[in-house]
């Protein structure tokens, strides 16, 4: 496969950014030749989360145009690259049929092969695009829409070892933004506001340390915040800087603190099945968290582990992902038929029972 080139246009749309992008793997190396994202946090801002709908309709509205300029940016024709790869799941259903219907339509008028992708896998195969890591590594994937953990044994095996079992951390970012009214997307407003702020004078439960394994919660933190929001407020009849900045402090350590214990956890579990290269990866937008990051770096460092993080624009959603994930499963021979389903739920490990709850951006498979 070393002297192979595969080229494959990918495409994104299961949640709110419409992406289109263009990934070449020759020789051995990977490159992005173009990754195009027109996000829709205008469109749903107003109402404080994605509206599915609203959502579905500016994918159709602009999927196709994404593509074009994806294609343009890389300086190529559709009728050149090796095929198209597609997010088929999890994800909002009217967005995911939006970008599997018009890559149904781009393979039926140019015969190209079609890839289902599962979107999942998108994230959790980026540091094999962007540092070409080998299998197997420990992925924590932490994001608005999601939070697992996943040892990656190859481009279509994965082993859950846990994951959040109601919000995603991003999810909690947000809201406790929006409790505290700061503007979305809630994860960079908190983590400015909390660098100012006093992490000890409000120490918000750890929610599941005191239980074994992987598994995480965080809606209750969002409560908790609630309620010592409501108690300054009764208080003092409203919140200071100051007060603000102490409650995003607090919050986010117990976030650190959490997601750092049970990475220390998950990291062990995989260390104990020998993998000649230990690498833990992180890829969502929680990742881009200075305070967080820089936690779980220590917990990789101190268990021995290699520590991987993609770029930002790689780590949050993006079709380049995509495309990459289809050259994986393309490389391995398969393809999609016409007759590939859009499917809201799709779990990269069947053998584990389903997460459970459905978060803000979607399922959380
Ligand atoms: O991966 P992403 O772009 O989208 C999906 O959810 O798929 O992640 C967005 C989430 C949002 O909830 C946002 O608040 C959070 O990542 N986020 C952060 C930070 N930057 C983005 N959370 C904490 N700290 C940040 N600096
Ligand atoms: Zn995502």
């Amino acid at each position: 496969m070393d002297d192979e080139t595969i080229t494959l246009l990918g495409l994104e749309s299961s949640c709110d950014d419409t992406a289109a992008a263009v990934v070449r793997l020759s020789g051995g190396k990977s490159a992005i030749l173009s990754s195009v994202v027109a996000g829709q946090n205008d469109l749903h801002a107003a109402f404080g989360g994605v509206v599915p709908e609203i959502a579905a309709r500016a994918h159709v509205e602009k999927v196709d145009l994404c593509v074009e300029e994806a294609l343009a940016k890389a300086g190529i024709a559709l009728c050149d690259v090796n095929g198209i790869a597609v997010t088929a799941g999890p994800g909002l259903i009217g967005g995911v049929l939006a970008g599997v219907m018009c890559a149904k339509g781009m393979a039926a008028a140019t015969g190209l092969p079609l890839l289902g992708i599962n979107h999942l896998a998108g994230h959790a195969l980026t540091p094999r695009l962007t540092h070409g890591i080998a299998f197997p590594y420990l992925m924590l994937l932490v994001s608005g829409g999601h939070c697992q953990f996943l040892i990656v044994e190859g481009a279509e095996r994965f082993g859950r070892l846990g994951g959040t079992i109601d919000d995603a951390p991003g999810e909690a970012f947000d809201k406790t933004a929006k409790l505290l009214g700061l503007p979305q997307p809630g994860g960079p407003a908190v983590e400015a506001e909390a660098r100012t702020g006093d992490p000890a004078r409000f120490v918000f439960p750890r929610p599941l340390l005191d239980r074994p394994g992987c598994d995480l919660s965080f809606s209750g933190l969002k409560t908790a915040l609630l309620r010592a929001r409501d108690g300054i407020v009764a208080e003092k009849g409203g919140l200071t800087g100051e007060d603000r900045a102490d409650l995003c402090a607090g919050f986010q350590a117990a976030v650190a603190d959490v997601l750092a214990e049970k990475t220390r956890r998950a990291l062990d579990e995989y260390l104990s099945t020998g993998p000649k290269i230990p690498t833990l990866a992180v890829a969502g937008g929680v990742a881009a968290n200075a305070r967080i990051r820089a936690r779980l770096e220590g917990v990789a460092t101190r268990a021995g582990a290699r520590f991987v993080a993609p770029p930002l624009a790689l780590c949050t959603d993006n079709a380049a992902m995509i495309a990459w994930a289809g050259i994986e499963r393309f490389s391995l021979g398969h393809r999609d038929g016409l007759d590939l389903v859009a499917r809201p739920r799709w779990p990269l490990d069947i053998a584990q029972p389903a997460l459970i709850g459905s978060g803000k951006k979607g399922a959380k498979a």
